[in-house]
C-alpha cells in the first residue's frame, strides 16, 4: 500500500502498488480535468492529454513513461506525466491541471541498465539422416 498526495487538493489517498493514477484521482474525486477535458477525454486510453498531471515528488514510484506519453507530452516538462499511463508503486505528490512554468521540476535520471557482454546462447542441431 501507498500513499498519492494530492497537493492542490490537500488530500491523501491510500492505494495498492501498482494503481492507476487516474482511476484513484477519479474514485477519491479529485478532479484531473479543465473544462475542455470535461467535456471530452479519452476515457483513459492515452489519446486525448487531457488528464495531464506534475509530479512533484516520487517520481521514481511511478511506473516509465509510455510510448504515447512521450508523443503527447515532448513540449512538457519531464514531470509532467498522463495520469491514465500512471501506475503508483511509491508515495507520490501530485498537481492536477499544471502550469508548466510553475509547476515544472527536475527529474531524477533513473541508473542505466548494466551492458550485458554475454552472447545469447547458439544450438545447432545437425541433421541426421
Ligand atoms: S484520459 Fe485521455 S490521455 Fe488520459
Amino acid at each position: 500500500m501507498t500513499v498519492i498526495k494530492f497537493v492542490k487538493e490537500n488530500k491523501e489517498v491510500v492505494a495498492a502498488n501498482g494503481a492507476n493514477l487516474r482511476f484513484k484521482a477519479l474514485e477519491n474525486q479529485v478532479d484531473l480535468y479543465t473544462f475542455s477535458g470535461k467535456m471530452m477525454n479519452c476515457g483513459g486510453y492515452g489519446q486525448c492529454g487531457t488528464c495531464v498531471v506534475a509530479i512533484t515528488e516520487g517520481f521514481e514510484n511511478l511506473s516509465p513513461r509510455t510510448a504515447v506519453e512521450n508523443q503527447k507530452l515532448k513540449r512538457k516538462p519531464a514531470n509532467f506525466r498522463l495520469a491514465c499511463q500512471t501506475l503508483v508503486n511509491g508515495e507520490v505528490s501530485v498537481i492536477t491541471k499544471p502550469n508548466p512554468k510553475t509547476d515544472a521540476r527536475e527529474v531524477p535520471v533513473p541508473a542505466e541498465a548494466p551492458e550485458t557482454t554475454s552472447q545469447p546462447d547458439v544450438v545447432t542441431t545437425e541433421a541426421t539422416g
